[in-house]
């Protein structure tokens, strides 16, 4: 047996906290091997929450979760930390200034950025959910200058996986026959979903699917598909939310494996400059992960409508990163 990995789990009183936890616990991320200690942050609001979720924890018997530890003091959650899952943040409410909205994410992932600097274990990954998810994680980043740089990413996992599910359908085919899809840029409405490297059963997406639906209406309906949700469901994406927090953190700690071929998935990874992307930037591209890395997948064509679209989402990335640093939220 194999000694429990910790993972801290922000905003664990909320509901992709809900969603998330039970399937951890139960070893959808690591495996039916591999005990986990979670560490649930929250703040006073959110702690009964969090208190309830633990006892129904306890409830499920789990043999693969090892202990549960409720704080709101994120230099005891984050002690010895493996895995950091930043769900709770600061989202945008109707009204709410850019300015306003990332003052008060400031306040969250500055702090916790600190702590992880401070507490957490040598091999820390951390995963920022809570929007604006790639600034969220550019703070936090900029806050723990002792954690190697390419430990922060973001979720872009969720924008992905509708990506293909949204292609498959259109396609007439099971997901499991889709691969080359890729996110780029921004967990916004800015981002990009290309299929130009797409393929199904091994043809190119764009020569079964119409180009102009690729480049049009699929492209909005992935951005725009969280309000969709809302719209029809009554309330935000959580299960798939959760699923693919979950699905991200596998892959970067157990590998992509086979997928590495040729299929690849996307992530908010911190750019080393791929594809004209600002280096430090933290934005969407192709990864795959091998020995607990993600690397940007390289080589990939990019033509004038991938390359316009890129710069669009990658410039907002942008100004998102000088008002945050215009606002001393980092350096
Ligand atoms: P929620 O409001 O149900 O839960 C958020 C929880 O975070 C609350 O319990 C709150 O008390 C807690 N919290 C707030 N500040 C905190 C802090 N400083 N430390 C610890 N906990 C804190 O929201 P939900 O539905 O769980 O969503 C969470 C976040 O995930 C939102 O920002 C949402 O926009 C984002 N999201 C991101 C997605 C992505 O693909 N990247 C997809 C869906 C949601």
């Amino acid at each position: 047996t194999h000694a429990p990995i910790t993972i801290t789990l922000t905003g664990a009183g909320g509901q992709i906290g809900y969603a998330a936890l039970f399937r951890i616990a139960a070893g959808d991320l690591l495996g039916p091997d591999q005990p986990v200690a979670l560490r649930l942050l929250e703040i006073p609001q959110g702690m009964r929450a969090a208190e309830g979720a633990a006892l129904e924890l306890a409830d499920c018997a789990f043999p693969t979760l090892a202990s549960v530890e409720i704080a709101d003091d994120a230099n005891v959650a984050f002690d010895g930390a493996n895995v950091a899952l930043l769900v709770g943040s600061r989202p945008r409410s109707a009204g709410m200034e850019r300015g306003d909205l990332l003052a008060a994410n400031g306040a969250i992932f500055g702090p916790q950025g600190r702590a992880i600097n401070d507490r957490a274990a040598d091999d820390v990954r951390v995963v920022v959910v809570g929007n604006p998810a790639n600034t969220n994680a550019l703070i936090a980043q900029q806050h723990a200058p002792d954690v190697p740089s390419e430990r922060f990413t973001a979720l872009t996992r969720l924008d992905h996986n509708r990506a293909v599910g949204l292609l498959a359908a259109e396609a007439g085919t099971p997901v499991a026959d889709i691969s080359g899809v890729t996110i780029w840029g921004n967990h916004s409405a800015t981002q990009y979903p290309d299929l130009s490297h797409a393929t199904v059963r091994g043809r190119p997406a764009l020569d079964i699917v119409d180009a102009s639906w690729a480049r049009g209406p699929y492209i909005e309906r992935v951005a725009q598909r969280g309000a969709e949700i809302i719209e029809v469901r009554g309330g935000s994406s959580v299960a798939s939310a959760a699923n693919a927090a979950i699905e991200h953190t596998r892959d970067w700690l157990l590998g992509t494996g086979e997928r590495s071929a040729g299929h690849w998935t996307s992530a908010a990874v911190v750019s080393r400059g791929e594809y004209g992307v600002p280096a430090g930037l933290i934005s969407s591209f192709p990864v795959t992960s091998a020995g607990g890395n993600w690397s940007v997948v390289e080589g990939l064509d990019i033509d004038a409508f991938s390359r316009e679209r890129i710069d669009a989402s990658v410039a907002e990335l942008a100004a998102e990163r000088d008002a945050v640093q215009e606002l001393g939220l980092i350096p």
